[in-house]
């Protein structure tokens, strides 16, 4: 079954064609990284503007790469939400239209769940399976969201952020360090220059057996050392960072930890969304964490539409799609507890 994804939640307009969840057909992708680096984070009303001038010639890129015409799609899936509410338009409105016209299903998909995906896609079915029940982590820029699943589209939370997301953090002290936008990239490269031991961290949410994440804490511990040490040398700058880094990574592994002792059915733990790229992280659990994990390719785990395809394919094969298309998009904030 090849299924058409959608991406426009935020600043990268994607689409894909995935046959059966599994195998990646073609892909296309046009990032706004650079479009929104001058404003140190995302313009909504730009990135709506940006989606809209990219959506069509991707869809037909695509197509193209894959030599194959439209008739061939068997299902459309596209992100439902969280996002920003005029970038998610775009990509929904064009994904209604193409289903209309084509007579296909349409599957509107969690995009925090869909990370998890990215770290499926290309394992076998059998492969797949066996990683259930899992315990799946998406770290992101907006969301570090703990999830027990019992099979491909069951999630149950079992821990969230009470304050900042993870990705939020990195972005947030890069940005007091002058690094730019994203901040993870460049703040896992500047640490492998520094020694962790150089610098002491607050450590947040420290009951292990809490499975809560916290980080606004660590981001204002770093922003009052820099401003009681402006001046401060290079190398006590990468030994800070450095330090701060395995603080944030750490308390993921720690929880990590806890979950993997609380559902001691779960046989793997999969780890997804843009933080799952630091291969700091990646280390970290491999050494902390006694089951298999799973992650996406370095290059898969920022947005991208594959992901959207193949939780699609997985929400179709397990008849989770509304019958009509009368949805609506879902924000980032649940404003409507704030319009009663
Ligand atoms: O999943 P994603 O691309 O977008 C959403 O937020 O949905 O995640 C982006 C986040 C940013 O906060 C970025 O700084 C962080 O992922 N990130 C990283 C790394 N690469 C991206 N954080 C730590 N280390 C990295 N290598
Ligand atoms: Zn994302």
């Amino acid at each position: 079954m090849l299924v058409l994804g959608i991406e426009s939640s935020c600043d990268e307009t994607a689409v894909a064609l995935v046959r059966d969840g599994e195998t990646v057909i073609a892909s296309t992708l046009a990032s706004q990284v650079a479009t929104h680096a001058p404003f140190g984070g995302v313009v909504p009303e730009i990135a709506a503007r940006e989606h809209l001038k990219n959506i069509t010639p991707l869809f037909l890129e695509v197509l193209s790469k894959a030599s194959v015409d439209a008739g061939a799609i068997d299902a459309i899936a596209v992100t439902q939400g969280p996002g920003l509410i005029g970038a998610l338009l775009v990509g929904t409105s064009f994904a209604k239209g193409l289903a209309l016209r084509l007579g296909k299903p349409l599957i509107p998909v969690d995009h925090v769940h869909a990370h998890i995906h990215g770290a499926l896609l290309g394992l076998p079915a059998t492969d797949r399976a066996s990683a259930f029940p899992a315990l799946g982590l998406v770290v992101s820029g907006g969301h570090t969201n703990l999830y027990y699943m019992n099979d491909p589209t069951s999630y149950k939370l079992i821990a969230h952020t009470i304050d900042d997301a993870c990705g939020e953090c990195f972005d947030k002290v890069a940005k007091l360090f002058g690094l730019g936008y994203p901040g993870g990239p460049a703040i896992e490269k500047l640490a492998t220059h520094g020694d962790l031991r150089g610098a002491a961290m607050p450590r947040m949410v420290e009951r292990k057996s809490q499975l809560l994440f916290s980080y606004s804490g660590l981001k204002t511990h770093m922003a009052t050392v820099l401003r009681q040490k402006p001046n401060m040398a290079q190398n006590e700058k990468h030994d800070l960072i450095a330090a701060f880094q395995d603080e944030a990574l750490g308390q993921l592994v720690r929880k990590l930890t806890s979950a993997v002792a609380l559902y001691p059915q779960a046989r793997s733990i999969i780890v997804a969304g843009g933080v799952a790229a630091n291969r700091r992280l990646r280390h970290l659990l491999s050494e902390g964490i006694n089951i298999k994990a799973l992650f996406p390719d370095v290059a898969a785990c920022s947005d991208n539409a594959e992901m959207i395809a193949a939780y699609g394919y997985h929400m179709l094969q397990a008849g989770k799609i509304p019958p009509q298309a009368t949805w609506d998009n879902y924000p980032r904030y649940p404003f409507e507890e704030h319009m009663a």
